[in-house]
């Protein structure tokens, strides 16, 4: 049994419909998934549901619903959206289950029993709405509070908490000797600089039952429920742990899975977050996992948020972007594409409607589309749709293109390997209009040179259907289709030049992306 690739995306909120960051984290951690599968890799991918808190107890409420009601139904939205944008996750992880919930009782008994928590009486201010403690520091100028925080209330309150202070420097040593662990970089020096400017408070872990009775009992205070992170974060590992994972029998003092099919899967290779919930993945998380005794993900790679139109996307004010509506008016594809194309992962985004227009019609229909309803048409009306012989005029510049694609594609850069996979795109376009093949046609003496370009360009289509695979792989199917190739573009060892055979008939060609007259 090999250790799998195991790559996981944050667990959403069920307080509302899924919008666009979920569904941008949730297609750019696909995309790698799928990459790395299509280098050969065995992969498990990790995507779900984080049910508990006041949060989703007042959304539910405010809605006349149970929130276990409340959380099913809104999970069959994130669920059915994850299936129309092709999201490949291999199990949908949703933290009301009694296989998450036993594991995390698990988790925390041991810790407990082990001298991790204690407990300490807090009094202060509390934000309701942000379900956090302020202090005097988080008051403004005129001694109020933002309003953001909604309703301020004095509490007193005791609750346990769990150890990080002693933590910090070992933190800060292990960050700054695995530089690969906080990617981007930037990222990276924002979690050290919050580490060495800052003391680390300790995590309070827990909400008393009479404020909030939406969450995971404590198995040694039932007067308690954990408090989210707890609950959320070893989302990660109570999956693997009950699908028999080895590396973590240990974790919950459990028997090593008794299924046939154990899977060997922790530490997660990529942990795939927004930058607001960085610090709970990089400082807290692995604190935990020491505490634990278990052994750190390989690395937190952390993405910017998306704008609408410059502002921030929120519903209440209706700046949004609804990722069920775009796909419906313009095709999965074309979704997939505008996020990964648009933003890479690291820096903010900002989704204008006009942009992701532009991008449709001159890089999708204009760009991708144009060269292969060109080069499949000309194939098909001067040589009956016939494979010509072998050619390779544009060999080197296809494998420049393949092993570009695969290097950025192993570091998760996917808008660089988009602008890779493009300059092929651009290059063979150009090849057309340079050689003329319309003209050639009506030249007998031109027969030949008219067969190699016709070969080049149909087995351009050809690798470019397998390096687009990861990113949008209907069209990716739909251009192997048109080839007459059976089977899906879903092996990048493929994408070497020279596998369209001559005398191969290819099958119809289509437009892949209808011109849109708006
Ligand atoms: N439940 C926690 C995560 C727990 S992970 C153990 C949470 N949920 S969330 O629904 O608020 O956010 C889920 C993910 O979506 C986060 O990674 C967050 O950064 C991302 N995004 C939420 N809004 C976003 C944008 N506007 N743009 C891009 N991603 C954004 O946090």
């Amino acid at each position: 049994m090999s250790k799998r690739f195991y790559i996981t995306t944050a667990i959403d909120y069920v307080n509302g419909q899924p919008h666009l960051g979920h569904a941008y984290e949730k297609t750019v951690t696909d995309v790698i998934a799928r990459a790395r599968r299509s280098f050969g890799q065995e992969v498990f991918f990790l995507t779900g549901l984080d049910e508990h808190g006041q949060k989703v107890q007042q959304a539910a409420a405010a809605e006349g619903k149970t929130p276990q009601a409340f959380c099913d139904e809104l999970a069959e939205s994130f669920r059915s959206l994850w299936q129309q944008l092709g999201i490949t996750n291999d199990d949908f992880i949703r933290t009301t289950e009694p296989r998450h919930k036993e594991f995390v009782q698990a988790i925390l008994a041991r810790l407990h029993a082990a001298g991790q928590f204690y407990t300490q009486t807090y009094e202060g201010w509390y934000s309701t709405k942000e379900e956090t403690f302020l202090t005097d520091k988080d008051r403004r100028p005129d001694g109020t509070f933002d309003p953001a925080y909604g309703e301020v209330i004095k509490l007193s309150e005791t609750n346990y908490w769990f150890r990080l202070g002693a933590q910090q420097q070992w933190l800060i040593d292990y960050i700054e000797a695995n530089l690969s662990f906080i990617q981007p970089d930037y990222r990276r020096n924002e979690v050290l600089g919050f580490l060495k400017s800052q003391k680390l408070e300790d995590l309070c872990i827990s909400r008393p039952v009479a404020r909030l009775n939406w969450g995971i009992p404590l198995p040694f205070d039932q007067d308690y429920v954990t408090y989210v992170w707890f609950d959320a974060l070893v989302n990660y590992i109570s999956i693997p742990a009950t699908l028999g994972d080895p590396a973590l029998a240990k974790a919950a003092n459990s028997e090593p899975g008794t299924q046939n099919s154990r899977l060997s899967l922790w530490p997660a290779d990529i942990h795939v977050i927004g930058k607001d919930i960085l610090k709970f993945h990089a400082v807290y998380w692995p604190i935990m996992l020491k505490a634990m005794g278990l052994p750190l993900p390989k690395q937190v790679l952390a993405h910017g948020w998306w704008q609408k139109d410059g502002a921030k996307i929120s519903k209440s004010t209706g700046n949004v972007v609804d990722p069920v509506a775009v796909i419906n008016e313009w095709g999965v594809d074309a979704f997939r594409f505008y996020v990964l194309r648009e933003l890479d992962i690291g820096p903010d985004g900002n989704w204008t409607d006009a942009g992701f227009k532009a991008r449709y019609q001159a890089e999708l229909a204009n760009g991708l589309g144009n060269l292969v309803n060109r080069s499949l048409s000309m194939l098909k009306r001067y040589r009956s749709g016939v494979v010509p012989a072998h050619a390779d005029e544009l060999a080197p510049d296809a494998e420049k293109v393949v092993a570009a694609t695969r290097a950025r594609l192993e570091a998760s850069q996917l808008q660089d390997a988009l602008l890779a996979i493009w300059s092929l795109v651009n290059r063979a376009n150009q090849y057309v209009d340079q050689t003329k093949p319309f003209s050639l046609a009506k030249d007998p003496a031109q027969a030949k040179r008219l067969d190699e370009v016709l070969y080049n360009l149909a087995e351009t289509c050809r690798v470019l259907a397998v390096l687009l695979w990861p990113f949008i792989p209907g069209t990716a199917a739909k251009i192997y289709a048109q080839l007459g190739l059976s089977g899906e573009p879903s092996q990048f060892n493929a994408a070497k030049w020279g596998g369209l055979p001559a005398g191969h008939a290819i099958g119809e060609p289509a437009p892949l992306f209808p011109r849109k007259d708006q």
